[in-house]
């Protein structure tokens, strides 16, 4: 039976605006890139899709940014994806690539996106072994430095929907859905895949957000109604990048 609570606290970090939103997520990234680098030769990251992480990747382009980051160290992967070719507007890869990867040098090599162009089934099962390929790991699953999310306000995150099959997912790494509502597939990391990273970040913005928010961090909410309220790393540490609107209808004392 999966712990239902994480070990520690989640983080709760409150700022003004999307903006010094992205410039904390940047400090955090950049400090997580430099311990991980150092000890482990290597940074690893689940980025999210989805609107509100742009503001973070274009300030991590930055000279003020993007000379803090040993770029030749980092591994780009992919939380969730579209089904759709990588130079599609809904493409999470192009979205990070316009935003960050066409600004800085970084190596190809580097670059593990999901194949969205693919048959959804196919390339759920070819990401699942670049993973394994690349993380060697006899763990259940691999644990990545950083895992970026967004959320929804229907409480899905990466492209985890509520109701989804997916969610019940306990050993594969890679997942594939039919989402209703947007009549469209989706590819996804899994429960298991984000639950074991070091750290895993939401990205939170607006104010259309605040119920939803409220919903998982409130008071007497009961998060693990929700595919975001299911995220809860087993040994790593959770952090909530909220804007003020966002945080709006939760009473928390502030971490930031
Ligand atoms: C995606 C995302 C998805 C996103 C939320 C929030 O591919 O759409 O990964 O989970 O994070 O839908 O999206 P916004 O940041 O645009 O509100």
């Amino acid at each position: 039976m999966p712990r239902l609570f994480p070990m520690a606290e989640p983080e709760v970090i409150i700022s003004r605006d999307p903006d010094e939103l992205a410039r904390r997520a940047a400090a955090q990234w950049v400090a997580l890139a430099a311990t991980a680098i150092q000890s482990r030769g290597r940074f690893t990251v689940a980025l999210s899709g989805g609107s509100t992480p742009k503001t973070l990747y274009s300030l991590l382009a930055t000279p003020e940014f993007r000379e803090k980051i040993d770029w030749n160290r980092v591994h780009l992967f992919w939380g969730d994806e579209r089904c759709v070719p990588p130079d599609h507007p809904e493409s999470n890869y192009r979205m990070v690539r316009e935003a960050l990867l066409r600004k800085i040098e970084f190596p190809p090599q580097n670059i593990h996106r999901m194949a969205g162009e693919k048959d959804p089934d196919t390339a759920a099962a070819e990401y699942e072994q670049e993973l394994r390929n690349f993380f060697q790991t006899t763990a259940p699953a691999p644990a990545f430095d950083l895992v970026l999310l967004g959320l929804g306000e229907d409480g899905h995150t990466a492209s985890l929907f509520p109701g989804s099959t997916t969610l019940k997912e306990t050993t594969r790494w890679v997942a594939t859905a039919y989402v209703e509502r947007l009549h469209a597939h989706r590819l996804s990391l899994t429960l298991p895949v984000i639950n074991a990273a070091a750290q895993v970040s939401f990205l939170v913005a607006g104010e259309g957000k605040s119920p939803i928010v409220k919903a998982l961090l409130g008071k007497d909410s009961n998060p693990a109604r929700y595919p975001a309220g299911q995220v809860r790393p087993v040994t790593g540490e959770l952090t909530w990048f909220l804007t003020q609107d966002a945080a709006a209808e939760i009473a928390v004392s502030q971490n930031g």
